[in-house]
């Protein structure tokens, strides 16, 4: 067991809320002061059972489907974006929508829109299942084809090989959407790029600085849901960077001591839609067991914001 002077938390900045996630959490929030219980949220706002949790008690009501909404009702859409398809079935309903779409997601959205209508073959690179990747692929039912990392590139068939772009969630490991890319780039030489970066600013600057500390840590905590792609993503980015283990927690609950087990120096990070007291919660707990010292690195400066969606904007403005 390592002494007690020989123990100490580096923790990692940026970590927590991206700006997206920030902007979908304060919608749902502002709808229940402003319009009153229940607000209708299809899927979870952000992939966080603790958000999820805290705005189930102040009233929201989670659905998975559409349909599930009463008419006339008013529903938010997540973080993670939905298909055409989607606002379609609400208007069917005479939903009231707000849309909570993060503007990163949505610029992906509209690139794959553009890529069809000029008729490309869309590699979408992404995890199969995952809402984004659902809520994209519906803008472009008939041009888009996952591609889920990078052995899954010799199961691509496409109409013309010189026809063909490449996009991706907002939310994958920056170094493995680098080999995917470059082998469907062996495949497809003239394999087209989007006009900018489709995996956003907050996704790459947690990977930065969990990067950083990794190498430095015996054990790295991520705080973050099982459910969260880049709160996953980071636990598999401080493993690959030197990190002897790392581990993915909700709560501090969830930490088994045994991991602690010859540990001196523990690398705390946390997702992008995780709330600050979930991590103040684990460094409190790791405190307890001596891990009181805590250092903490900052890799890059953030500064975005999103205004929140116009629908609520305008409601606002003629209160
Ligand atoms: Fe948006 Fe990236 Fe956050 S896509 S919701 S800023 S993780």
């Amino acid at each position: 067991m390592t002494s007690t002077s020989q123990r100490r938390v580096l923790l990692a900045k940026p970590r927590g809320y991206c700006a997206g996630v920030d902007r979908a959490v304060q919608t749902v929030e502002i709808a229940l002061e402003k319009y009153g219980a229940p607000i209708y949220v299809r899927k979870q706002i952000v992939h966080n059972v603790h958000v999820v949790r805290t705005l189930e008690e102040r009233g929201a009501i989670f659905v998975d489907e559409t349909e599930e909404v009463p008419e006339g009702a008013i529903v938010v859409f997540s973080a993670h974006g939905v298909a055409p398809v989607v606002h379609e079935e609400a208007r069917g309903l005479s939903l009231r929508t707000i849309d909570a779409t993060c503007p990163l997601v949505t610029k992906v959205h509209k690139e794959a829109v553009r890529f069809a209508k000029d008729d490309f073959d869309i590699l979408l690179i992404g995890h199969e299942g995952h809402e984004e990747v659902i809520g994209t692929t519906g803008e472009a039912p008939d041009h888009i084809h996952l591609v889920d990392g990078p052995d899954d590139v010799a199961n691509v068939t496409v109409r013309d090989p010189e026809k063909v772009a490449w996009l991706s969630q907002t939310t994958l490991s920056v170094d493995e959407t680098i080999a995917t890319v470059e082998k469907l780039r062996e495949r497809f030489p003239k394999l087209m790029d989007p006009p900018s970066d489709d995996i956003c600013y907050a996704t790459q600057n947690r990977q930065v600085a969990v990067k950083q500390m990794a190498a430095r840590s015996d054990l790295v905590i991520v705080v973050g849901s099982t459910n969260s792609s880049n709160s996953v993503r980071l636990v598999e980015v401080a493993k690959e960077h030197g990190a002897d283990d790392a581990r993915l927690v909700d709560y501090p609950e969830q930490i088994d001591e045994a991991w602690l087990e010859g540990v001196g120096t523990v690398g705390v990070t946390s997702g992008a839609s995780v709330p600050e007291e979930l991590v103040s919660g684990v460094l409190a707990w790791l405190a307890e067991r001596g891990y009181g010292e805590v250092e903490e690195i900052e890799s890059v400066q953030e500064s975005m914001r999103f205004a929140l969606p116009h629908e609520l904007r305008k409601d606002l403005r003629s209160a």
